[in-house]
């Protein structure tokens, strides 16, 4: 199965898609955690997207698309993708259909005061990625991961300012990707308002229909 999983930033589209990629049995690709490995890795191209992170601007359509690319090559995405992140702008919706042919978009829907208390209280563990929340999805001790036991961290992008700029790159680039997929009848509109498990089982149920 070749999905998309659109939707502001804080949707929950990386906390959805680790469960979905186990029970589908297709990888996770996030363009956002991609980029996040090569800043901790120190790449080339990790010390070009740094800043731009940071401020919750967009990579350029040619740096991301040539990413997506590569990571399309590898074996584990040959039998079906999660694509998180990924297209986040005309552009990149249009490279994306030259190269593979998609069965849904899921566009997670929730409102702005949701998107913010999300993001501001979403914590995470630098070396494994996992995701928490300090209220919704708390580590077993404050600010502890539960399994590697490191310090957990707060993403550049979800400082106050980060994320204002994110949700108006979203409704500026982002945003007009819902009628482009909807005009093609390709995209399936989730409530991502309630708890992961009924999210998860509401994507499940309405892609068997
Ligand atoms: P990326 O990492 O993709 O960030 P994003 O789209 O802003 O999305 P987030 O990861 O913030 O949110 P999410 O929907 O995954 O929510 P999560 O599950 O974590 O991109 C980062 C940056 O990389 C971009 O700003 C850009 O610079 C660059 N980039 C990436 N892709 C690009 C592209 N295609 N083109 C150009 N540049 C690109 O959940 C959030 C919080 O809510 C967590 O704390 C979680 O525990 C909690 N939560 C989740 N679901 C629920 C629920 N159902 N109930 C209660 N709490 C919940
Ligand atoms: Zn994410």
């Amino acid at each position: 199965m070749n999905l998309v999983f659109l939707g502001p930033p804080g949707a929950g589209k990386g906390t959805i898609a680790s469960e979905a990629k186990t029970y589908f049995d297709i990888p996770h690709i996030s363009t956002g955690d991609l980029f996040r490995s090569h800043i901790k890795g120190g790449t080339e191209l990790g010390k070009q997207v740094q800043a731009i992170l940071a401020s919750g601007d967009l990579v350029p359509d040619s740096v991301t698309i040539a990413m997506v690319q590569e990571r399309f090559k590898e074996a584990d995405a040959q039998k079906g993708f999660i694509l998180d992140g990924f297209p986040r702008t005309i552009a990149q919706a249009d490279a994306l259909s030259a190269m593979k042919s998609l069965d849904k978009v899921i566009n997670f829907v929730l409102d702005r005061e949701q998107i913010v208390a999300r993001l501001s209280g979403r914590r995470m563990c630098k070396s494994t990625g996992r995701t928490y929340h300090v209220l919704y999805n708390p580590p077993k001790v404050e600010g502890i991961d539960d399994e590697t036991g490191e310090a957990l961290i707060q993403r550049d992008d979800d400082k106050p300012e980060a994320i204002l700029n994110r949700l108006s790159v979203y409704e500026a680039q982002t945003e007009p990707l819902i009628a482009y997929y909807r005009e093609r009848n390709m995209l399936l509109d989730i409530d991502a308002s309630p708890s992961p498990d009924v999210v998860l089982a509401d994507l499940i149920k309405a892609l068997a229909k």
